[in-house]
């Protein structure tokens, strides 16, 4: 069932595994070895999907998904049986990354804590995400749906990406959006998508300028010997109002 090919492949892979943590974990630098290999639980869970993956390609039954059940409850790092991963995947901190049974993973793909690598409902067949070689996914990031992220492509933290995204290039907000390829902003009218106007604050401000110039209108008339309370500049604030609960 098991030829000596399978075993010098897992083998292999374990080594890139490992590789990766030193290369890309900044936390790792001067760690050895072994003790990457007992206390790094994105590593224990790319190493429990890897045996899980052979047991399940080969038809073995119960023991694939009941490896992926205890790696879950060990690390917080949800990987399906099914899914395809590369060499040299770091996935680092691990806790509470989700990777789905049509997902494909290239080489050396570096993945942060809280990861959803997912579909988009109840479409059965290819409904997960395909990330080429290189492909780094920041903290939070939810990909969505058979898209597919080119080689090299940066998804930032909390990002939520559900269209193709091309090689090289770097996509954040929500929906996500391409904010540079190869480093360069890409040129258009509509291409920022990070400093997006906000109309209520913007209207809120123009009242206050207005306010400000009247109370110096009537001191200059004399109508008001107190002095103006100041009007404190607003913040530019992005997002919902965390006190919104
Ligand atoms: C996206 C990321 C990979 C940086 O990629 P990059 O190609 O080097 O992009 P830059 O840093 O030049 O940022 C490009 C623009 O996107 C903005 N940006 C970067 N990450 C962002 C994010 N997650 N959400 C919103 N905007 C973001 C930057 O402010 C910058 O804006 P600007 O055009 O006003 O300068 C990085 O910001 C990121 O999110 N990394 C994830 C790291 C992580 O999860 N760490 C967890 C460790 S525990």
């Amino acid at each position: 069932m098991f030829g000596l090919s399978t075993l010098t492949r897992v083998a292999g892979e374990l080594r890139r595994d490992v590789a990766a943590a030193h290369q890309r974990d900044p936390a790792a630098r001067g760690v050895s070895s072994t003790e990457i290999l007992t206390s790094w639980p994105g590593v224990h869970a790319v190493i429990s999907h890897r045996i899980a993956h052979v047991l399940f390609e080969a038809g073995v039954p119960v023991a694939p998904r009941s490896i992926a059940y205890v790696s879950r409850a060990i690390t917080g790092v949800e990987i399906h049986p099914a899914a395809k991963i590369g060499k040299g995947l770091l996935i680092d901190h691990g806790s509470g990354v989700v990777i789905g049974e049509t997902a494909e993973i290239g080489d050396d793909v570096t993945i942060y804590q809280g990861v959803t690598l997912g579909g988009t409902g109840f479409a059965t067949g290819k409904r997960h995400p395909t990330l080429a070689d290189e492909v780094t996914v920041g903290s939070g990031a939810r990909l969505l749906g058979p898209i597919e992220v080119g080689r090299g492509a940066k998804i930032g933290a909390n990002s939520v990406v559900i269209t193709d995204v091309p090689a090289n290039a770097t996509v954040v907000g929500n929906p996500g959006h391409v904010v540079r390829v190869d480093g360069r902003k890409p040129l258009g009218p509509d291409a920022d998508w990070i400093h997006l106007p906000d109309p209520v604050a913007e209207a809120i401000m123009r009242l206050s300028e207005r306010i400000e110039s009247l109370d110096a209108r009537v001191a200059e008339l004399g109508g008001d010997e107190s002095q103006a309370a100041p009007v404190l500049p607003l913040r530019s604030v992005r997002g919902p109002n965390p006190a919104g609960g």
